[in-house]
């Protein structure tokens, strides 16, 4: 993280009159300005506190810049090297820690004065046909590409956590619901389950989210293309680019990547917001399913008595912050005019934003699913006989009957429990006898919850076959790795 930068007055200036802007700052442009830009404009400008992360990316592109520059007949063998070693020297200062001044506009700027701190003046020559323009849209597409194997692999950590749950849980059985009213009795194992394939969908959007931010921009300058004959499929090839761009005027403003990304982050936000509120509900001493631990609670300042589930209310919270990223991002981009704009500066903010997000999300979530235990007890004492409804007008189906006239019988025998303020188990066998003359002393079996449970073991049903299966295709599912086209740079030098 970068502190708050303060524009200072430069050392040696005794002018009683505050310098207008940075004098004298490191500039990747200014010879056609009188003057420098005023602090206002600098302070509103910089975009250094947001993308500094951006270096260990600009460093590796510049490096293939100068490898392509050398290609082309640009730079001699010796420039070229000099400028990959130079490269080196500021990657190594940055990772030593090294601050940047207040007068760094960008981190391309930065990079550039380190690079003429540690090589002098042919650094130079390392920008030539080259423009901040494409550059900021390679190495955002770079760390893009970057965060997505980072969030999928916290992802599949906490997928693997619902698996081990779901596996532990066994035959335990809970009420399922709809409208958050009781509705069938399920295996717990469905139920925890039944978070784990929104995420799965999620892996294969960021998955997409990578692909599209897998073309290179780089080559196309600052809208019309380099002018210099640089190979940019050996440009694609050193920095993992699956593809090249096609229009170097969509190419530096193209930001649909970072808004697939969003889009992803924003889903995936949702289902644990959604999994959060079912485990806050299912905590609630109203429920009582599960109990939560203690290093992932915290207590009240007043209330002795309280475990406050705060990691999923954040999650939970979370989802409205990333869906904020997601519209102003798309509302950045709507309208813009062609080329590239600096509105799109603010890409950044908003991309680092929901990604750095989830990833503190992401483990708090894991940790607290992981050290909560079920009770089993309590989810049972939840199964009320009146859920068995649906497994009643089945029963009658087989018997014979349409499902409407089953449904109608169902119901009043429904209602008869409830005004005896009963359960359909306690209604004498001559209630079912007038309710429909197909029911037979049989009957009480298939007001069983296990049974109905049983009884549906249809492909994706709560069944213990079918949730079986569903655990070997889940399991299956976290062993897919996605192919990383990163790797093979192409290094002039050997450091
Ligand atoms: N900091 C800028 C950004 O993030 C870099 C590109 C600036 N380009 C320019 N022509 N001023 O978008």
């Amino acid at each position: 993280m970068i502190p708050n930068l303060v524009v200072e007055p430069e050392a040696g200036t005794d002018d009683p009159v505050p310098p207008r802007g940075t004098r004298g700052a490191h500039r990747l442009w200014g010879g056609r300005f009188a003057s420098g830009p005023a602090p206002e404009l600098d302070a509103l400008n910089r975009s250094i506190g947001t993308d500094l992360r951006l270096w260990p990316f600009d460093v590796r592109l510049s490096k293939a810049w100068a490898v392509a520059l050398w290609h082309a007949g640009v730079l001699t063998l010796e420039e070229s090297a000099a400028i990959e070693r130079g490269l080196d020297g500021v990657a190594d200062r940055l990772t030593a820690g090294e601050t940047p001044l207040a007068s760094d506009e960008d981190v391309h700027t930065l990079i550039d004065r380190l690079l003429h701190e540690e090589i002098g003046d042919v650094a130079s020559k390392l920008h030539t046909g080259r423009s901040r323009n494409d550059q900021v849209a390679t190495a955002t597409r770079m760390w893009a590409m970057d965060a997505c194997i980072t969030l999928d692999s916290a992802v599949r950590a906490l997928q693997r956590t619902m698996l081990d749950r779901a596996v532990e849980l066994g035959a335990t059985l809970m009420p399922s619901y709809t409208h958050l009213q009781r509705a069938q009795p399920v295996l717990a194992a469905h139920w925890m389950l039944s978070h784990f394939w929104p995420l799965d969908r999620d892996r294969a959007r960021l998955e997409g989210a990578s692909r599209a931010a897998g073309v290179l921009p780089l080559g196309s300058g600052a809208i019309a293309g380099s002018a210099f004959p640089v190979s940019r499929v050996l440009l694609q090839g050193s920095l993992g680019f699956a593809a090249l761009s096609r229009n170097s005027i969509d190419a530096v403003s193209d930001r649909d990547f970072v808004a697939e990304l969003l889009f992803g982050t924003t889903m995936l936000a949702t289902h644990l917001s959604r999994l959060a509120e079912d485990l806050i509900l299912f905590g609630s001493s109203e429920f009582g399913f599960v109990r939560f631990g203690d290093t992932f609670t915290t207590g009240s300042s007043m209330m002795p008595q309280k475990r406050n589930p705060d990691a999923l209310e954040i999650a939970r919270g979370s989802g409205a912050r990333l869906l904020g990223d997601l519209v102003a991002l798309l509302g950045t981009i709507k309208g813009l005019p062609t080329g590239y704009n600096k509105d799109l500066q603010d890409d950044k903010r908003v991309l680092f934003d929901a990604v750095d997000t989830m990833l503190l999300v992401l483990p708090a979530v894991t940790g607290t699913l992981a050290e909560l235990s079920f009770r089993a007890d309590r989810m049972k004492a939840a199964l009320a006989s009146s859920m068995m409804a649906t497994d009643l007008a089945d029963y009658l189906v087989e018997k014979g009957a349409s499902f409407r006239e089953a449904h109608a019988a169902v119901g009043a025998l429904v209602r008869e429990a409830e005004e005896k303020r009963g359960e359909l188990t306690t209604l004498p066998f001559e209630s079912f006898a007038s309710a429909h003359s197909a029911f037979d002393r049989d009957v009480f079996e298939s007001l069983s919850a296990l049974r109905s449970v049983e009884r549906r073991e249809v492909e994706g049903g709560t069944g213990p076959g079918a949730v079986r299966a569903q655990i070997d295709a889940a399991r299956a599912s976290l062993a897919e790795k996605w192919e990383n086209a990163r790797g093979n740079e192409l290094r002039l030098v050997t450091p």
